[in-house]
């Protein structure tokens, strides 16, 4: 069984608050009786795109397993690309990866738009990613960014998702796709896009409630609530199985 620990939205900013939060995530990995195959965190590493941000990124993610870190909304291209361990050919934006990781291949998309809280990709970035998609692969295949294209059904959030997704569904659609993992909504949110299972995973640093829910007693942000992850589980031949965990403070 490979196992993918899905983070998302940690959203470092120097407080102490942010980075407790993490650290119940990570201490709670630590605490498996095997370790995750890989850790993902799928963007908004950082507050504010700082290096000193970053630095505190690298700090508290040097796990004993591998990590995969892409940008989110909040995160800035170049500290992000000199502070972390990304492998983005070219400088600057976008911070595009493909990393294998034992069997599994991920392919890091980043949907980042600078100054912008919606997520876009370009032609360049789609043109790149066929290129990406078109070489064969034996494991799985795992598609992971930030922004998810599908909409909440939340006033606020739905202004920021990724925008003009049909090119790009038409890029993933009928590919040896295994799941689409983003973050972002800071819910843990199961959907589908371009034919394949689409998973989000909750934000660390805070949870968004719908519209419908009890309102979060400091706006649109509930930061009380326990930060979460998803544990992914490819165990072949069944299909991927998706368990998410909220983490309570001890
Ligand atoms: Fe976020
Ligand atoms: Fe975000």
């Amino acid at each position: 069984m490979y196992v993918i620990a899905h983070l998302s939205d940690p959203h470092l900013d120097g407080s102490s608050v942010a980075r407790d939060r993490l650290r119940r995530v990570t201490a709670y990995l630590r605490g498996f009786s095997r370790p995750v195959d890989v850790v993902l965190v799928t963007g908004d590493l950082a507050d504010h795109g700082l290096a000193a941000e970053y630095a505190e990124v690298a700090a508290e993610l040097a796990l004993d397993v591998p990590v995969l870190l892409l940008p989110g909304n909040h995160d800035v291209s170049a500290p992000l690309r000199a502070g972390l361990p990304v492998e983005s050919p070219g400088e600057g934006h976008p911070v595009h990866q493909v990393r294998d990781v034992g069997e599994a291949r991920f392919v890091l998309l980043d949907t980042s738009v600078p100054g912008e809280d919606h997520g876009l990709l370009s032609a360049d970035s789609l043109a790149w990613l066929s290129g990406v998609l078109a070489k064969a692969v034996d494991g799985p295949l795992f598609m992971a960014f930030h922004h998810p294209p599908n909409e909440l059904q939340h006033p606020v959030m739905d202004q920021w998702i990724l925008r003009d997704a049909e090119p790009f569904a038409a890029v993933l659609r009928d590919k040896p796709i295994t799941a689409i993992l983003t973050g972002h909504v800071h819910n843990g949110v199961s959907t589908t896009f371009a034919g394949h299972p689409l998973l989000v995973a909750p934000g660390i640093r805070s949870s968004v409630p719908l519209p419908f829910e009890p309102a979060a007693a400091n706006g649109l942000v509930d930061t009380e609530a326990a930060p979460g992850l998803a544990l992914h589980l490819y165990a072949p031949p069944q299909p991927l199985v998706t368990v998410y965990r909220s983490v309570p403070s001890t």
